[in-house]
């Protein structure tokens, strides 16, 4: 059973890709498709990023040790979407003008917030190998709790572009404001216990 849980999750993880990538196909996005893929992927990379942060607090609340073997998997798969997201925004937005995708970076806050969280991804991304792990021993852990930060600057990233209606944005920075608070409780928790 556990051989078939991986494959599945990735399977599962390829869904949103494949669809949109039929809507596209069969002029399905709308009457603005490189708004609509920029959004979706957007959407899609937060939600991963989300679900990979809730992996660690479900595999000690449940004690399943499965949650975590996908962890990787899952980030990895949020920095998928968000290249993707990045490529929409360079190829269909900006038409791949190198001038106006860095002058967008440096001026539009929504987007040098955007790209930060990217470049963070992107530095898990290449130290998540085992190897990785390994070399980078303690630090590894310090780096990683980056992820967190990622996630922030994403909701804050969604909060600048919506307009009107943020429940969105307040549904998603909630998620992260209770994952946030239970690695708080548990840091202080430890710290207790170590005086103690
Ligand atoms: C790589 C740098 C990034 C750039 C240049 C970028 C740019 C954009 C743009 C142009 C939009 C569409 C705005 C509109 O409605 O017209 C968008 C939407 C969005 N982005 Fe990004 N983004 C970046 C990174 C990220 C990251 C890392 C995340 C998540 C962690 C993210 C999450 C979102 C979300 C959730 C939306 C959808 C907003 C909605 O529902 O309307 N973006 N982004």
């Amino acid at each position: 059973m556990r051989e078939f849980i991986k494959p599945a999750v990735f399977l599962l993880a390829m869904v949103p890709f494949v669809l949109l990538l039929v809507r596209a196909l069969t002029n399905d996005l709308g009457p603005d498709p490189a708004q609509e893929l920029s959004i979706e992927t957007g959407e899609w990379t937060l939600r991963f990023l989300l679900a990979t942060l809730a992996l660690t607090p479900l595999r000690q609340l449940t004690g399943q040790p499965e949650f975590v073997r996908n962890r990787r998997m899952l980030g990895l798969f949020a920095l998928f979407y968000a290249t993707v997201h990045l490529l929409v925004w360079m190829t269909f937005i900006l038409g791949f003008r190198w001038f106006a995708i860095v002058e967008e970076i440096v001026e539009r806050p929504y987007i040098t917030v955007g790209f930060t969280a990217f470049m963070i991804m992107v530095a898990l991304g290449l130290t998540s190998p085992k190897a990785m792990v390994r070399k980078l021993g303690k630090n590894w852990k310090r780096l990683h709790r980056l992820v967190y930060v990622a996630a922030v600057l994403g909701v804050v990233h969604l909060l600048w572009i919506l307009r009107t209606d943020v429940s969105e944005a307040v549904l998603y920075g909630s998620i992260v404001f209770v994952l946030l608070g239970y690695r708080f409780i548990q840091y202080l928790n430890k710290k207790r216990r170590a005086v103690a």
